[in-house]
């Protein structure tokens, strides 16, 4: 599986800035650019692009990321799995089906994420596929009409392929 990368490279970060001219226009670009290498935005990584673009503080860098739902401050899984939870999917029972991933994938409290880094969960409203509901959608690909069996057997299926 992909590691998880802990420790920040700042030289992969002041090339990223200096692709985008170290200008605070092109600051979400950047955090996303940042956010990719580490599946996260480690505070390392936000100190330093406050400090290094002109006009911004690590302050306001911290404000723009905890503004954003896309961004993270958690190293998030290499399956990053979203249940909706939209009036459509609710009521077709995404909650059980929230229940069921989350007693398989067991995490600390307080923590959306597996101790091996593997999996993350988190609950998103309305995916626009209502009429498949209830939905989860894992890394960019939509699961339709999901039961809490099938997300087990889905699980499951991940967890083999990457033994
Ligand atoms: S409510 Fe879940 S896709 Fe719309």
């Amino acid at each position: 599986m992909t590691e998880l990368k802990t420790k920040v490279d700042f030289s992969q970060i002041d090339e990223i800035l200096k692709e985008y001219d170290y200008n605070k226009t092109n600051l979400i670009t950047i955090l996303q650019k940042v956010q990719a290498i580490y599946r996260y935005l480690p505070q390392e990584a936000i100190s330093y692009i406050g400090k290094n673009i002109e006009g911004l503080s690590p302050a306001t860098v911290y404000g723009v990321v905890t503004f954003y739902a896309q961004f993270s401050l958690e190293p998030k899984g290499k399956y990053e799995i979203k249940v909706c939870d939209g009036t459509a999917c609710h009521v077709r029972g995404s909650m059980p089906v929230l229940e069921a991933i989350r007693k398989k994938l067991p995490m600390e409290k307080g923590k959306m994420t597996t101790p091996n880094g593997m999996f993350s969960i988190e609950t998103v409203s309305c995916l626009g596929a209502c009429s498949i509901a209830p939905a989860i959608v894992i890394n960019e690909k939509v699961y339709p009409k999901m039961t809490p069996e099938a997300a087990i057997i889905i699980i499951d299926t991940l967890l083999k392929e990457n033994e």
